[in-house]
């Protein structure tokens, strides 16, 4: 243990904002810019002066902070404990070199009972000067704002005058410690082991660590972000994955020029290394702050969509859900294939709008254990955000559980459950006013499209999604437009509300086939009519100007 820094003693002073904080309201994922939009005056300083002033329970309370260790993390983590103890917050828990993912602090805030976290990331946005930084607001039960939260915060920002600090010296976040800021405690933790012994209580590490010793060669890219430290200590230190498992496992400030968004166009390496059918069996990758996760085994891609209706199928291998799922939830665009799997097992299933959010209330009444998104999230009730590394472990226990290969679990899936041939193709960094157009433009001609032949089938039914959340009757309008056809198959459009560049533009492809008549077939080819037909009524190429989406998948 390090001993206290020598106070010189704090001062608290005010300064004056010099930069009017307008137009610059937090997302569903808090605030979310451009690095250069960071570091004007008094930015980070005036969203975290909003959010102290308004976050219940400052005064007193305790408050975990970290983050992906993007370019910014510890500069941020400085002026955020220095304004902390301004604002009277008994106690931060911070993390070495302040590293900590977004699914640790999630169980951190649990654990230590906090008022909440700030989680200092972009999630897979890229990094480094010229890239994005993020500053995410969790609350109490450890999952993210609310939106009403976030709103109160933006209202706080437009009044804005002036923030507390104390001036005091950096910490050095190099090693475990106590610290005192004035009266405010600072402990500085290791941001891997709490998060590493959760895991441990959820897995049987013993079946999965005597299975990968068996041949079963795994690979996992922590894509140069924050999963590195928390993957190395559970696949190559505890499971005893050989030295080199890891793959880009140091966290570096510009994720090392790369896109820490693990799909197939942002980890292709890791994609080609499993997709080529060499000798791995498993591979695995997470995003910047440790939430999303992709599965690959040999030859063969996990959709997210199957990948939580594969888990739901197959929690019972799994120590900590053997006693069965309360109930299970996706997003509206995510494929209805873990509804099938819920049906046949008697449980609720439920459809919330897109954000993790909409998950925090089920699972805080225990209305659902399992939850996920197509946009390669999955998690349980565990924490309250998405987890990665969560995901990756429960792919592998029911591997070692069935001693058999991703490709074999996806077969007897889809011949148990049928198949829903998925895709989501992604048009970003369009300019803002044509991606509005084309979306108001659609929405004005759903009601007609009824009866409709569209896609090999018809269209039975379009509306713009909205949620009544059961728990606290709250409704949510505007999720999304959907193209719903008599045959089961939807098209989704929605505007993405995380991009920073622009406008994206998410177009969500899904067709169900039975299993009496799945076939092996390229999803892109079991879907082509409804590509055809999506971008002639919707005009994305002629709008856009695209030819091809940016990414696939
Ligand atoms: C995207 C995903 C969504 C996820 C969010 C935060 O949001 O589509 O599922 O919850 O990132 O990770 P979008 O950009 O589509 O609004
Ligand atoms: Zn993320």
């Amino acid at each position: 243990m390090q001993s206290s820094v020598s106070p010189s003693q704090p001062r608290k002073y005010k300064v004056q904002l010099d930069v009017p904080f307008s137009d610059q309201k937090p997302g569903t994922s808090g605030l979310r810019k451009s690095v250069k939009q960071f570091q004007s005056p008094n930015y980070l300083e005036s969203f975290i002066e909003a959010t102290l002033v308004t976050l219940p329970g400052v005064q007193g309370g305790t408050l975990v902070l970290g983050g992906d260790g993007r370019y910014g993390n510890l500069h941020a983590i400085d002026v955020i404990l220095r304004m902390c103890a301004a604002h009277g917050l008994k106690k931060i828990i911070t993390t070495v070199d302040g590293i900590l993912s977004t699914p640790a602090a999630s169980h951190l805030i649990r654990k230590n009972n906090a008022i909440g976290a700030i989680i200092l990331s972009a999630s897979h946005n890229s990094g480094g000067p010229d890239g994005d930084f993020g500053v995410k607001i969790n609350g109490p039960n450890g999952g993210p704002g609310l939106e009403s939260l976030t709103n109160r915060i933006y209202d706080a920002t437009k009044t804005l005058k002036e923030f507390n600090i104390i001036e005091f010296p950096p910490l050095s976040l190099n090693s475990i410690g106590n610290f005192g800021i004035g009266s405010m405690e600072v402990q500085v933790i290791d941001g891997v082991e709490d998060y590493i012994n959760l895991m441990q209580n959820i897995f049987d590490f013993d079946q999965i660590s005597s299975f990968i010793s068996s041949d079963f060669l795994i690979a996992f890219d922590a894509l140069n972000a924050v999963t590195g430290p928390y993957a190395k200590r559970l696949f190559e230190d505890l499971l005893g994955a050989p030295a080199g498992t890891v793959r880009n496992g140091i966290p570096l400030e510009d994720f090392g020029g790369c896109h820490p968004d693990p799909n197939l166009t942002y980890a292709k390496d890791l994609a080609d290394l499993l997709l080529s059918g060499n000798h791995y069996s498993f591979g695995a990758a997470c995003d910047g702050d440790g939430d999303r996760n992709m599965i690959l085994g040999r030859k063969c891609f996990v959709n997210p969509s199957d990948s939580l209706a594969v888990l739901t199928a197959n929690a019972n291998y799994v120590p900590a859900y053997s006693a069965g799922l309360s109930g299970v939830a996706r997003s509206m665009p995510t494929s209805a294939a873990v509804d099938v799997v819920a049906k046949n097992l008697g449980i609720s299933c439920y459809e919330t709008p897109t954000g993790w959010k909409f998950f925090g209330n089920l699972l805080d009444s225990d209305q659902i254990t399992l939850c996920g998104e197509e946009s390669f999230g999955t998690g349980s009730s565990h924490v309250r955000e998405k987890d990665g590394l969560w995901a990756v472990l429960f792919w592998l226990q029911i591997l070692a559980a069935k001693k058999c290969s991703v490709s074999e679990v996806m077969a007897n899936h889809w011949s148990r459950f049928g198949r829903h041939y998925y895709s989501r193709h992604d048009y970003e960094a369009i300019s803002s006013e044509i991606a509005h157009d084309l979306y108001r433009n659609l929405e004005s001609k759903l009601p007609s499209l009824i009866g409709r032949s569209f896609g090999g089938s018809n269209i039975s039914h379009t509306d713009n999604f909205s949620y009544h959340d059961p728990v606290d009757n709250s409704i949510t309008e505007g999720q999304g437009l959907r193209i719903l056809l008599n045959d089961g198959s939807r098209v989704i459009l929605r505007l993405s509300g995380t991009g920073t560049k622009g406008a994206t533009l998410r177009v969500y492809l899904e067709r169900y086939v039975a299993p009496n008549g799945v076939l092996q077939q390229d999803p892109q080819k079991a879907l082509s009519d409804l590509i055809t037909d999506i971008d002639s009524l919707a005009q994305i190429t002629s709008r856009t100007g695209m030819k091809a989406p940016t990414v696939i998948t």
